[in-house]
């Protein structure tokens, strides 16, 4: 499923830095790509129309919510969840044959040298919100 979601909060320094993606009850075990847009200036750069993003997300069956960045941490390719028919219930990136399990932790013996970054995530009145992009470390 594809959404848009607009949010102008979402530049640097200002305000709440979470948008807005859905209803939490949308979401489940099975890996969802979710994409949105949000305003942000990049120095000099601030495109008008928004930047793009997508989020993978997937809720435990305890509520615990997992978003994930689908960019692969090898070389930046777009990861793309059951993207190979032969590596089910993986996310999978084209490029160079990268792999990352479920949680987005990369498969040994593949290239990503990291699992997938990750949103931050909170839920307000029955909304998911994504904020920030951060890596992992220690996974
Ligand atoms: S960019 Fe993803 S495996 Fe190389």
């Amino acid at each position: 499923m594809v959404r848009f979601a607009i949010d102008p909060m979402l530049k640097k320094g200002e305000g709440s830095q979470f948008v807005e993606v859905g209803d939490v009850n949308e979401f489940n075990e099975q890996p969802r790509a979710i994409t949105f847009k949000v305003h942000r200036k990049d120095g000099w750069y601030e495109p008008k129309e928004g930047e793009t993003l997508t989020a993978w997300i997937r809720k435990s069956p305890n509520g615990e919510i997992l978003a994930l960045s689908p960019i692969c941490k090898h070389l930046g390719c777009t990861v793309m969840w059951n993207g190979n028919p032969q590596f089910k219930d993986e996310y999978f990136c084209p490029c160079h044959f990268g792999r990352y399990d479920k949680d987005g932790v990369n498969i040994p013996g593949t290239p990503p040298p990291a699992p997938l970054d990750t949103y931050e995530t909170k839920v307000e009145n029955g909304k998911l919100y994504l904020g920030k992009i951060k890596p992992r470390s220690g996974v």
